[in-house]
C-alpha cells in the first residue's frame, strides 16, 4: 500500500500524489504543486488557530488529548509528579533526560547562582505604577533583561544559550516575587543561595522584611513544586508557539520569553485560573450554580477552567491537582470556594451540553483554589504559571533555533481585501 494521498483536482481533472510521512502528516509544501486557477502559487490550507497544522517537529512533550495523556520526554506526568522535583523536571524538559546526581547538583547550582538580578533592574521595576498588573510587569521586565545580556543574541552558540537558560530559569521567580511586592509596597527581598527553588520563591514573596524570619510550610513547598512540574511544558500551546515564532527570527531568548509571557497573559490561556476564582466568587454559593450553568448553555458566557483545545477528556494535570488540594487545605484550611467548584464540576460532567462538546475541567480549574488558599492574590496566578513554564519555553526555543528545518515563521494568508484599484 503506497504511503501517499492521491488528490484529484476536480476543476482540472489533474491528479497529484502527496506523500504521507510517518503515517500521519503531509508536508504543506506538497500542496504547492496543486495550482489555483489563475494563480501561480499553489493552494494553501486555511487553518486559523493552527488546529490541524503541525508547525514543528518536537521531541519534548507528548499529549494524547482524547485519552488524557501527557508525557515529558516520554515519562508520564503522574510518575514525574510523584517521584521527581521541579528542578529535575526542568532539567529533563530542557536536556531530554533526567540528571545524574552530579548533573543535578551543577544544574541547581547554576540556576541558584543566577537568581539575583542587577540592582538597576529593581529600579526599572520600581518605575511601574503602584497598581500595575504583575503579568504586565513580567512582560516588560523580561524584555528589559535582554538589554543586560547583549551576548544572548548569539543563539547559535550552545554555551551562550545554556547561560541564558540558567539566567531565565533562575531570575523568573525573583522578578515574579518583585512584581507582587511592588503592588504591596513591601521592600524587595533578594534571593538566597542556601534554600531550594520553590522555598526561595515563597520567601521572596511572603517574607515580611529582611530581618524577620520566614520559613514556608514544607507541605506548601511540596504542593507548589508539584504545580510547577505540572506546568513545565505543554507542547505547542499559544505561548510556546509565541516563543518559537519570535525565536525563529533569532532575537535573544529574553525577547522571546517576553512574547511568550504576553501570550500567556490572555484569559483564554494562562489568565484562566484568575478568571475561575472571579467566576466562583461571583457565583457566591452552591445554590446559584445551576443558574450559571444555564447562562453558559445559553452561550452568554464560558465556564472558565473548562474545555481545552487538545484535551477532550479530563486534563491529567487537573486530576493530580484535585488530589493535592486536600493536603494543602489541611494546612491552610478548606477554601470556601471549593464546594462551588465541586458542584460546578458535578453538574457540568453530567450535562449533555458539556458531555457532547467534551468539556472537562482543565489545569486551571483547581489550581487557582490552591493558590488562593496559599495566600497568593489572584492577579499573580498567571505569574505562577509563567515561572515553571519558562523551562518549557526555553526547551521549545532551543529545539527551534537548533532545528535545521526551522525557517522564519511567516504564515500564508487568504486575502479577502480589494482587488487592484487606483488612488483617485
Ligand atoms: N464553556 C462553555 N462552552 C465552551 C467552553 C467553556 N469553557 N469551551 C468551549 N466551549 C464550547 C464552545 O462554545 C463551542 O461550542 P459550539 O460548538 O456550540 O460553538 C465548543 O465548546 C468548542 O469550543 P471552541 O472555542 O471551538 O474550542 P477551542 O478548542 O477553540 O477552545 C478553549 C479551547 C479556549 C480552552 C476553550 O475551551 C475556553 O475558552 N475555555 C475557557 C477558558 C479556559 O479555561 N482556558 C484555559 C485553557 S488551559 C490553559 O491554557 C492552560
Amino acid at each position: 500500500m503506497p504511503n501517499s494521498l492521491t488528490v484529484r483536482d476536480n476543476r482540472t481533472g489533474k491528479e497529484y500524489e502527496i506523500p504521507v510521512e510517518n503515517g500521519y502528516y503531509i508536508k504543506a509544501a506538497d500542496l504547492k504543486q496543486i495550482k489555483a486557477p489563475g494563480l501561480d502559487a499553489g493552494i494553501v490550507s486555511y487553518d486559523p488557530g493552527l488546529m490541524q497544522t503541525a508547525s514543528v517537529k518536537s521531541r519534548i512533550t507528548f499529549i494524547d488529548g482524547d485519552k488524557g495523556i501527557l508525557r515529558y520526554r516520554g515519562y508520564p506526568i503522574d510518575e514525574i509528579a510523584e517521584k521527581k522535583n521541579y528542578m529535575e523536571t526542568a532539567y529533563l524538559v530542557v536536556n531530554g533526560e533526567f540528571p545524574t546526581k552530579s548533573q543535578y547538583d551543577e544544574w541547581v547550582h547554576n540556576i541558584t547562582y543566577h537568581t539575583l538580578v542587577h540592582e538597576n533592574l529593581k529600579n526599572f521595576m520600581m518605575g511601574f505604577r503602584y497598581d500595575a498588573h504583575p503579568m504586565g510587569m513580567m512582560v516588560a521586565t523580561l524584555g528589559a533583561l535582554s538589554t543586560y545580556y547583549p551576548e544572548a543574541k548569539l543563539v547559535s552558540d550552545a554555551q551562550v544559550r545554556m547561560q541564558q537558560i540558567f539566567r531565565l530559569i533562575g531570575k523568573i521567580p525573583t522578578i515574579a516575587a518583585f512584581s507582587y511586592r511592588h503592588s504591596t509596597g513591601w521592600p524587595y527581598v533578594d534571593p538566597s543561595n542556601d534554600i531550594g527553588y520553590v522555598e526561595n520563591f515563597l520567601t521572596m514573596m511572603f517574607k515580611p522584611s529582611f530581618s524577620t524570619r520566614y520559613e514556608p510550610d514544607p507541605v506548601l513547598v511540596k504542593a507548589l513544586d508539584v504545580l510547577f512540574i505540572l506546568h513545565a511544558d505543554h507542547e505547542q500551546n499559544c505561548s510556546a508557539n509565541a516563543m518559537r515564532s519570535v525565536g525563529s527570527s533569532r532575537p535573544d531568548p529574553y525577547s522571546c520569553a517576553a512574547a511568550a509571557t504576553a501570550a500567556l497573559y490572555g484569559p483564554l490561556h494562562g489568565g484562566a485560573n484568575e478568571e475561575v476564582i472571579r467566576m466562583l466568587k461571583e457565583i457566591g454559593s452552591v445554590d446559584k450554580v445551576p443558574a450559571l450553568i444555564q447562562e453558559v448553555k445559553a452561550g452568554k458566557r464560558r465556564l472558565m477552567g473548562f474545555g481545552h483545545r487538545v484535551y477532550k477528556n479530563y486534563d491529567p494535570r487537573a486530576k493530580i491537582i484535585k488530589k493535592m488540594a486536600d493536603q494543602v487545605f489541611q494546612v491552610t484550611g478548606r477554601n470556601p470556594l471549593l464546594d462551588i467548584a465541586l458542584e460546578l464540576e458535578r453538574i457540568a460532567l453530567s450535562d449533555d451540553y458539556f458531555i457532547s462538546r467534551k468539556l472537562y475541567p482543565n489545569v486551571d480549574f483547581y489550581s487557582g483554589l490552591i493558590y488562593q488558599s496559599m495566600g497568593f492574590p489572584s492577579d499573580i496566578f498567571p505569574v505562577l504559571f509563567a515561572i515553571p513554564r519558562m523551562s518549557g519555553w526555553l526547551a521549545q526555543w532551543q529545539e527551534g533555533v537548533t532545528d535545521p528545518e526551522q525557517k522564519i515563521v511567516r504564515p500564508a494568508q487568504v486575502y479577502l481585501g480589494s482587488d487592484l484599484r487606483h488612488v483617485p
